[in-house]
């Protein structure tokens, strides 16, 4: 297993659209299993795999808390198949967004059919932390940030700051 670097906004290759996996083999389970450090290492509960510049259809999750034993999930290849009619708010955060956090509203439960770590596919019903973490992730898939769903004003807003972390740091790297 290998850390892997989290792409940060503002960033192109983040509004990329992922594809579609064709076969959940070995080198998926190496990538998966790089995912899973890397968002452990970071720390986060949810990652894509554009997050590590791939554009695959592929999402690691751990919503387990400080205190339990691991719980990772994956999603490979995830497709909606119904939404509830209710939303529900969570204040949300992104691995490529650092350091912002914001309310976004989403429907609150969701039908997800998915590969898992075997290849096998699954169906679940997912509500809470779980259906918006999700459902954020899968946003990851169709280059879509957390932020996209905010004001235009607040999210340029934010970029500006983000643009302006990423030159700071670079300057610190090159110093
Ligand atoms: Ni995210």
């Amino acid at each position: 297993m290998a850390l892997r670097n989290i792409i940060t906004a503002p960033d192109p290759r983040l509004k990329q659209v992922s594809t579609p996996v064709e076969k959940v083999d070995d080198e998926l389970r190496a990538l998966m299993d790089d995912m899973l450090e890397t968002m452990y290492a970071a720390p986060g509960i949810g990652l894509a795999a554009i997050q590590v510049g791939v554009p695959k259809q592929v999402i690691v999750m751990d919503l387990s808390g400080e205190d339990d034993a691991p719980a990772p999930r994956y999603f490979v290849n995830p497709e909606i198949l119904s939404t509830s009619e209710d939303h529900a708010i969570y204040e949300e955060g992104c691995l490529s967004v650092p350091d912002f956090y914001e309310d976004v509203e989403r429907p609150a439960q969701c039908r997800v059919r998915f590969l898992d770590y075997q290849g096998e596919i699954r169906e679940m019903d997912c509500d809470g932390l779980l259906a918006t973490c999700l459902q954020h992730e899968m946003d990851h898939l169709k280059g879509v940030l957390f932020i996209d769903h905010l004001s235009r004003v607040k999210r340029e807003m934010m970029l500006k700051k983000l643009l302006k972390q990423k030159k700071s740091q670079q300057e610190k790297v090159t110093a």
